[in-house]
């Protein structure tokens, strides 16, 4: 059989890959601790499941294909709210930040056009731009520099006329970087100079621990045209499972290509969206602040641990619960290799994300790694912990 040779570009998630090895440590009787996986393990506010089990329908409908109308009014008054004023013309439900990047991209891509994106960069972005035939030009930036990409000298020599797109993740995911309003006002300006569209995916919003207000890229009324944002409950309300999302634009041409798609899938789970309408209706300020500052100890608690393993080197992460940490190791995909199948202290072992996968360069990231802080301040301390014994251990092991 012919498969698309589009799907055959792309690649299995560098995030998972390592699966079976945890499973083989596991079946040894090893507990392996997890720094790998974006997956919090904070309570997903009741609000959500309230809502679901008092839905009082006896049909379970499909939904109109913009979204729940109760949803959608949630969301216009979230940014509303937080000094974005936007229509529920200017919102599309979708099935979580995933979906609303792949109708983005099915809207604005085709064969050969070319997306820059900050590298390190969501390994996923690769798959769902690949699809349509486009590709990413990675925008180079170093540990040295704690990742920052904003700068003209950065991005204005990589665009030329294959360029469709910036897309830009703040709160960074795999980086914690968070831009400076300055920074976020140049990405603006770059994209409307070079009529560009301007992705913004801003599903950590809240996860910032400066000090900063949460922003979003809709701030920049002047480059309407160009600002794509998207969003989602996932990381927000911690409910990774519910798979609502949003792409909000008052792009009015793309909005109307956008519906093209939702009317194609016909709608986004019509339950899901209910529970997360409540989810925006009930939420407070207080509510955000603990979820901000509980990050923030987890935060701290990686840091800790970190600055106590010698050579290793790490930017403290601004927003978002990842970091990006350089080891004191040859590679570190083979170093997570040894972690699972050769060492272990107190029969526990650890895993991350090794950082090659979040590059597009080949050779980029190789003594790097991804680390999530989604788990509690004592797991983490411990995990942390792990990684510095398990580096000893192995560079004693190739050294001797
Ligand atoms: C940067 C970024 N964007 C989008 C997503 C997708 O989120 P979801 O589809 O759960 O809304 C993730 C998930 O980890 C992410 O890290």
């Amino acid at each position: 059989m012919k498969f698309s040779s589009k799907i055959e570009a792309c690649g299995l998630s560098p995030i998972r890959k390592f699966r079976p090895y945890v499973v083989e440590a596991e079946a040894k009787g090893r507990k392996v601790l997890h720094l790998n996986i974006g997956q919090p393990d904070i309570e997903t506010p009741k609000a959500f499941f309230d809502a679901i089990r008092s839905f009082g329908e006896s049909v379970l409908a499909y939904a109109p294909s913009p979204g729940v109308e109760s949803y959608v009014e949630a969301v216009r008054d979230y940014y509303t709210g937080m000094g974005y004023p936007i229509s529920c013309d200017d919102i599309l439900a979708t099935y979580g930040g995933s979906e609303a990047l792949q109708i983005i991209f099915s809207c604005i891509l085709e064969d050969g056009d070319e997306v820059l994106v900050p590298e390190p960069y969501y390994p996923n972005y690769d798959t769902f731009i690949r699809i349509t035939g486009a590709t990413i030009r990675p925008i180079p930036t170093t540990p040295e520099e704690g990742y920052r990409f904003a700068s003209r000298e950065r991005i204005e020599p990589f665009i030329n006329e294959h360029t469709r797109a910036i897309l830009m993740t703040n709160p960074g995911n795999p980086t914690g970087v968070v831009l400076r309003p300055e920074e976020r006002q140049l990405m603006a300006d770059i994209a409307k100079e070079h009529d560009l569209f301007l992705i913004s995916d801003e599903v950590y919003r809240e996860l910032v621990y400066g000090g900063e207000k949460p922003s979003s890229m809709l701030e920049y009324t002047d480059a309407a045209e160009n600002v794509i944002v998207v969003d989602s409950v996932s990381k927000r309300f911690s409910a990774t499972g519910s798979r609502v999302g949003v792409v909000v634009s008052r792009n009015k041409e793309l909005m109307a290509h956008a519906m093209k798609i939702c009317q194609g899938r016909l709608c986004a789970a019509t339950l899901d969206q209910v529970g997360a309408a409540a989810l925006y209706r009930s939420m407070t300020p207080a509510y955000y602040e603990d979820l901000r500052a509980e990050y923030q100890r987890r935060r701290d608690a990686v840091v800790e641990g970190l600055s106590k393993i010698p050579g290793v080197k790490f930017n403290s992460p601004e927003g978002a619960f990842y970091l990006m940490v350089t080891l004191p190791v040859d590679d570190a995909e083979k170093l997570q290799y040894f972690l699972l199948q050769e060492f272990e202290d107190h029969g526990e072992t650890v895993m991350y994300a090794p950082g090659e996968g979040f590059y597009a360069t080949p050779g980029k990231g190789r003594n790097e790694i991804r680390i999530a802080y989604v788990t509690n301040p004592a797991e983490l301390r411990r995990s942390v912990e792990l990684l510095g014994l398990g580096i000893a251990a192995y560079n004693a092991k190739r050294e001797g």
